[in-house]
Parts: structure tokens; sequence; C-alpha cells
């Protein structure tokens, strides 16, 4: 195994130091030896990949389906993803020049901020949050402002938002994640509106990630582009929505003077995404067998989060209103003083569940919990059973 040669340590680029691998991951590899686990961990389907998207994907690689294709994603794709936008949300996007087809929801944010950001730029974030946002936006020199909204019930209210804007001075970009990872929180109409309202008369981009716009038990999901489409970048695709995440697509739609740019950073990160890949979300994006497909997993996971709402209800936690996504936001009950990362840790050596830490995901979220149910209804029995006696035999930590 060859080793760095001894002149180039120290030469590695060095604005990287400052920015920390997610410590989400690093939990749980930590946790995940324990003998018995259950883990609540991941932000990760457990479903597999429907059958309409893999015959989809096999088709294309028996067809030689082989070559490069256009940067932005196969004509078919970006059709299939502006039919989608427009069925379901009621976005209209030309897909020759506003759609670009990306390597999942991760390269989108990557070549969203990198196609906007200069070093120094600002860039609101509001918190608890998927932590990448903050990391690309430092690796990219720019200054990540985080907004903890865990006193407005871990949405980003008008007030809260104007009162930043005023205290930051010039802000370049915000991000908005609803439904949210790690709350499960989202926004209504209503709220998209008052929020629109501030951000209209500002000259702030923002990047929308609705991921997990599919998966919202009530109500139904309204992009903020309804109201903002000359200044918002939507991001999405079929990680969350088809259980694709190691299929690897994502999207974003947006003003196609914007577009341009956004995909020449994309082309230039990736060329273009995988060709099998991008049949399988036509299947996903463009056909009734992928919106059935998502309804049925929406379903189960309506059914596992309101299980886990009453168990974790009954054995004293809060929980922030969760209304999409497949997480719960869990409030710790008060005996154990808000130390989220030491409950964390003895509820997996002790009690064989694995949770993440809630201060993991930036300000206003300690004293929490993340807990993710997508995985089986007999791993959440199981786990609530463990979580409910962890609780019950420890007063404190
Ligand atoms: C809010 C949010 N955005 C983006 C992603 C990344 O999605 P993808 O797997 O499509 O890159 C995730 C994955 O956990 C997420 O939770």
């Amino acid at each position: 195994m060859p080793k760095m040669k001894e002149s180039l340590k120290g030469q590695i680029n060095r604005d990287l130091t400052s920015v920390a691998p997610s410590n989400i991951r690093t939990f749980d590899a930590q946790v995940s030896s324990i003998d018995g686990i259950v883990k609540l961990t991941l932000g990760e389907p457990d479903f597999n990949v429907p059958t309409a998207m893999k015959e989809a994907a096999i088709q294309a690689i028996e067809a030689n389906d082989s070559h490069y294709t256009p940067s932005a994603g196969t004509d078919s794709l970006r059709h299939a993803i502006a039919h989608f936008l427009a069925d379901r949300y009621q976005l209209n996007y030309d897909p020759q020049k506003e759609i670009a087809v990306t390597v999942g929801a991760t390269e989108a944010i990557f070549a969203s901020l990198e196609a906007i950001l200069n070093p120094g730029d600002k860039v609101l974030i509001p918190t608890p949050t998927f932590p990448l946002y903050e990391t690309v936006v430092q690796m990219l020199g720019a200054q990540p402002v985080l907004i903890d909204t865990s006193a407005t019930g871990f949405v980003l209210t008008p007030e809260l938002l104007s009162t930043t804007l005023e205290k930051e001075g010039p802000v370049k970009a915000l991000v908005l994640n609803y439904p949210s990872n790690p709350t499960g929180v989202t926004y209504d109409a209503d709220q998209l509106k008052a929020l629109a309202a501030v951000i209209d008369r500002t000259s702030l981009f923002v990047i929308a990630d609705e991921i997990y716009s599919e998966l919202i038990y009530s109500g139904t999901h309204t992009s903020l582009a309804t109201y903002l489409p000359e200044q918002t970048l939507v991001i999405n695709g079929a990680s969350k929505s088809h259980a694709m995440t190691g299929y690897r697509i994502g999207f974003i739609a947006g003003p196609a003077e914007l577009m341009k740019v956004v995909t020449m950073v994309h082309s230039l990160l990736v060329t273009s995404p995988s060709n099998p890949a991008m049949a399988a979300a036509v299947a996903a994006f463009g056909t009734e067998a992928g919106r059935q497909a998502t309804l049925t997993m929406k379903k189960a996971y309506q059914e596992r989060r309101d299980f886990m709402l009453t168990a974790l209800s009954a054995a004293g936690f809060e929980i922030a209103s969760p209304n999409g996504a497949f997480y719960l936001f869990a409030k710790l009950p008060e005996q154990f003083n808000n130390k989220d990362e030491a409950f964390a840790t003895a509820l997996a050596k002790e009690g064989a569940v694995a949770v993440i830490p809630g201060s993991y995901f930036g300000p206003g979220g300690a004293g929490y919990l993340r807990l993710s149910y997508a995985t089986s209804m007999k791993n959440l029995r199981l786990a609530a059973e463990r979580i409910q006696s962890f609780v019950a035999t420890h007063d404190h930590l």
C-alpha cells in the first residue's frame, strides 16, 4: 500500500481543515457494532426499488443505452420531471432550459450553491438542519448564517427572517428544506406565502430542498417556487420518494438564466448522471406505476409514524409536529436535562437502540433526538419497548 510522500503532508487544501466530517455518520458507525442494536439512525428508505423502476433500468442496459447523454439529463427524463412538477405541484418548467438531472440531491445542492456563491457571501440556513448545506457553503469559502428556529416550532417565520436580514446586512442566499430533515416539520401554503412576501422584497436566491415533498401525511405539499419562481431553485429527486437512494438521481428546476450556470457547474462536476438510473427515474416520475409506488410506501411510513408517535409520547417525549419525511424530532423527558448526546450514547450501549443526538443538527437541536422510522414495524416495536424501559429505569444520566 503506497504511503503519501512525506513532503506532501501539509500541502492538501488548507481550507478543508475547517470542514468537519458529518458526526451523524461517525456516531452511527460507533454504535453499529453493538450486539442486537436496533438502528433508527439512517435517513434512508428501507424499501426495495419498486419493480417498474428496476425493469426500466434493466431494459436500458439491455438496449445498450450506454453513451453520454446531454449534461442536463436525457430528454425523456427531463420531460417526465416537468410532468411530475406540473401534475403534483402545479409548477411549470421548460424541460429544455429549466431542468437539470443531477447525481442525487447532494450534487444538486453542491451545483446550486457553487453557481451562486462567491467567497465571503452569507447564506442563511434555518436550524436544526441537514448538515450538508453548511459544509458545502464552508467548502466554497462562503459564510453560513445559522438561524435557530426552535422557538418558532422549527419553522422560519417571516418575522425571524426579517430580523435576521436586518441584522446580517447583505445576504446572498437562503436554504429552505421542507418537509425537514431532521424535524419532519413542514410549511403549509399560508406559511410559505407569508415567507415569500418577505423574500420577494429582497434579491436573495432561495435553494428550496424539497426532496421529501412526496412524503407528507396530511394536506399537500406546496413548493416555494409557486410564489417565487424568479428567485428559487427547486431541488428534488428520486431518493426518498421512490426508495432509489443508491441510484443517485436528483434534479434542479429554476429560471433558465440561472439554470444555464447551474448546468455548467453540474457538467464540470459529473458530465451527466448514469443512463440506467435515469431510465428508472423516467418510470418513477413519468408513470402511474411510479406514483402508486410512492403512495404505497407513504402509507407504510404513516402507520410507522403514528405508532412511534404514540409510543414515544407515552414514554414522556414531546414531538415536534411530524407531518412529513420519515423522522421524529423528540424532546427528551425533563429528567435528562437536555443531554441528548449522553442520552443517545447510553441508550445505544444499555438499551440497544440507536438514534441521533439532536445537537448534531445545529443550534436549537440540543435536548432532542432524531429518530428515523424508515424501518420495519418489527424493529419499531422493539425500539419502542426498549426506549420505554430505558426511560422508566433512568431518573437521570
Ligand atoms: C434534506 C436532504 N437533502 C438532500 C439529501 C440527499 O439526497 P440524495 O441521496 O438524493 O443525494 C438528503 C438525504 O438524506 C436529505 O435529507
